[in-house]
Parts: C-alpha cells; structure tokens; sequence
C-alpha cells in the first residue's frame, strides 16, 4: 500500500483487536504528536510561507483527530494515562539526515512514511474490528491519513528533484519495512 514496502502482520491486528481500549490511547497520543511534529516544523522553518501554510493546516487536522479520539476515550471511561516514547518514531527519525535541504526532505519523508502506515493500518482496523462505531471512524480516518501522506510527498518534491524525492522515498520505506518488522507487536498503532 502507498510506498510500504511489507503488510502488518497479522498478529497485530489480533493483538489489538483483544485490548482495543489500549490502542485507543495509544492512537489518541499518536494524532497529537502527529500535531506537535507539525508545529516544530513551522519552528524550524518560519520563513517558508508554503510550508508554514501546509503544516498550519495539518496541525488543525491531527488536533481535530486527536479531539475526536479524547471524546471517545471519555466516553468509553479509558483513561488517557502518561504519555510514553513511540519506538516506531524514535527508530524512524534518526535515518533523517542531517543538514540544509536533505535534512527538510528526509523528515518529509519519514512523516509520510508515518502516515502511509496509520492509513495502511486504519484500513485494517476499519474492515476488521468488532466494534462498528469504531470501524466507521477508521474508516474515515483512512480517506485522510492516505491524503496526508500524499501532502508530506508532494512537499517534499519542493526541496528536491522528483527523482532524487522517490529513491530516498524509497531507501527509507526500505528501512521503515526493517523496523516494522524488528519492533516486538505492541497494542499500540505503531
Ligand atoms: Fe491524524
Ligand atoms: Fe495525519
């Protein structure tokens, strides 16, 4: 799916299928980091008007998705609990190299990386879960973390050739698949 070099296993999807409510909080932080990571982008590069729009309006988006998902926690009594490291993310970020436009690029890049996966997820948990009012949200969620992925890939071809975007696309999905497959299976999205 998208530029994903391998499938969630299986194994993930019964993993959080049996502890549902873990993997709502844990999606729930994900969106509002999802929002943070945008913001940090407008601080690193304020003088870049186009992607300060884009990343402006991203940011409305996770924050919206990540109210949705605080709602729904409410409703269903799950508490929000702390905060804790994403490994996914932690693994992913280190791969963005380091300097001048590479550095603008590679962290497009992984975002959309990031994104392509929700959505591959969402998709999973949107045919799958028991629960309907939950696979109609997954559902939805689904038509817009594809988009975001698109949106993070496009931007990215701002900085670098079109070539040059799709090989390191590449390269990194590569490594994305790697982790994916290295991380133990959490009930978590990532
Ligand atoms: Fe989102
Ligand atoms: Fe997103």
């Amino acid at each position: 799916m998208f530029c994903l070099q391998s499938a969630t296993d299986s194994e993930w999807l019964a993993l959080v299928i049996a502890n549902t409510d873990k993997l709502l909080a844990d999606h729930a932080y994900c969106e509002q980091k999802a929002a943070a990571s945008a913001m940090s982008l407008i601080n690193k590069y304020p003088d870049d008007p186009f992607l300060v729009k884009a990343m402006l309006k991203l940011a409305h988006e996770e924050l919206e998705h990540f109210e949705l998902l605080y709602d729904l926690l409410q409703q269903r009594g799950i508490p929000l609990g702390a905060i804790d490291k994403d490994p996914y993310v932690a693994e992913l970020l280190p791969l963005c190299r380091k300097h001048g436009k590479d550095a603008l690029v590679d962290r497009l890049l992984v975002a959309s990386l990031i994104e392509a996966r929700s959505a591959e997820r969402f998709r999973l948990l949107a045919d799958h879960l028991p629960d309907e009012e939950l696979r109609a949200m997954y559902k939805d969620l689904f038509i817009t973390e594809s988009r975001h992925h698109t949106v993070f890939v496009n931007l990215a071809a701002n900085y670098a050739p079109k070539e040059d975007v799709k090989a390191r696309l590449e390269e990194l999905s590569k490594q994305e698949a790697e982790i994916v497959a290295r991380l133990p299976v959490a009930p978590r999205m990532h």
